[in-house]
């Protein structure tokens, strides 16, 4: 799709009634606020945070490989972690979200680091990609699968515009994470690997790889200085590395194939 295109399409979307925003997300007024976009990052990602970052960004390269002209789409790209990262590397990428709030920040990063000119944020809903059958090689998600009341529908839209490869990561139920997500503001949706393998069946994927990270919280990593948060990082991957430890990971990445 040209730049043209995606615009076009953009304007459509937003005028074809984005301000009813779909209701099968946790929390989704939540991002649209100008001060939750703005902390958003350095709430999550900085101190012992960062080791977090440097985690999914891994994660993310590691399933869709040599990235250089590969046409990419991200849903719920937020302030653009993942889409600025990719552009650098020469993925032909448009990052979707909902928040304005959210692309504003992914806007500013792309021009910060010289790549604005080599990507694409789209405001629009997940639940309606606003893209024809099979029109990326690769579309993936980081950090949404948990927001989702109704997961079956985005998998399934991700796998109708992707050509060959859907990745993406869920929150798991036996796991640190089911301690405390109660005291989070909107709760996450944790995952059972049944329940997973069942969702990537019924969207007609093939799942390829999936690997499982991070025995202790992630708020806990959040709390110390990145130093610290390195050592701590070594006892969580030595357990996490155990086929038992493994058991109790909070976080998997699911990588899959369109047949
Ligand atoms: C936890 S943030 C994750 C952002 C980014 N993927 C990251 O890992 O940094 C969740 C994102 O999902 C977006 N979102 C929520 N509902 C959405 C929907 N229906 N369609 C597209 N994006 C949505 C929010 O606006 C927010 O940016």
């Amino acid at each position: 799709m040209t730049r043209h295109e995606v615009r076009s399409v953009s304007s459509t979307v937003l005028s074809s009634g984005l301000s009813v925003f779909a209701r099968n997300v946790k929390g989704q007024e939540w991002y649209q606020a100008d001060e939750v976009a703005e902390a958003y990052e350095e709430k999550r990602f900085s101190r012992g945070g960062r080791l977090i970052d440097r985690r999914e960004k891994e994660a993310v390269l590691s399933a869709l490989g040599d990235v250089t002209d590969r046409s990419i789409l991200e849903i719920a790209c937020g302030t653009g972690r993942f889409t600025v990262m990719l552009a650098e590397r020469g993925a032909n990428i448009v990052g979707l979200d909902i928040s304005a709030a959210m692309l504003q920040r992914g806007r500013r990063k792309a021009s910060q680091v010289g790549v604005d000119d080599h990507l694409e944020f789209l405001r629009g809903d997940a639940a309606r990609l606003p893209f024809p059958d099979d029109h990326f090689d690769a579309v993936f998600a980081v950090r949404f699968f948990h927001l989702a009341d109704t997961p079956e529908s985005f998998l399934s839209e991700m796998a109708r515009v992707s050509r060959e490869q859907v990745f993406f990561d869920t929150f798991k139920a036996m796991s640190s994470r089911s301690a405390y997500n109660w005291m989070l503001p909107m709760g996450s949706r944790l995952y059972e690997d049944d329940e997973v393998y069942g969702l990537i069946e019924d969207a007609g994927l093939e799942l390829e790889s999936a690997e499982h990270d991070f025995i202790l919280p992630y708020g806990l990593y959040r709390q110390i200085p990145d130093w610290m948060a390195d050592s701590l990082r070594g006892v969580d991957t030595s357990v996490v590395d155990h086929p038992i430890g493994e058991q109790f990971a909070s976080v998997s990445y699911w990588n899959a194939t369109v047949p």
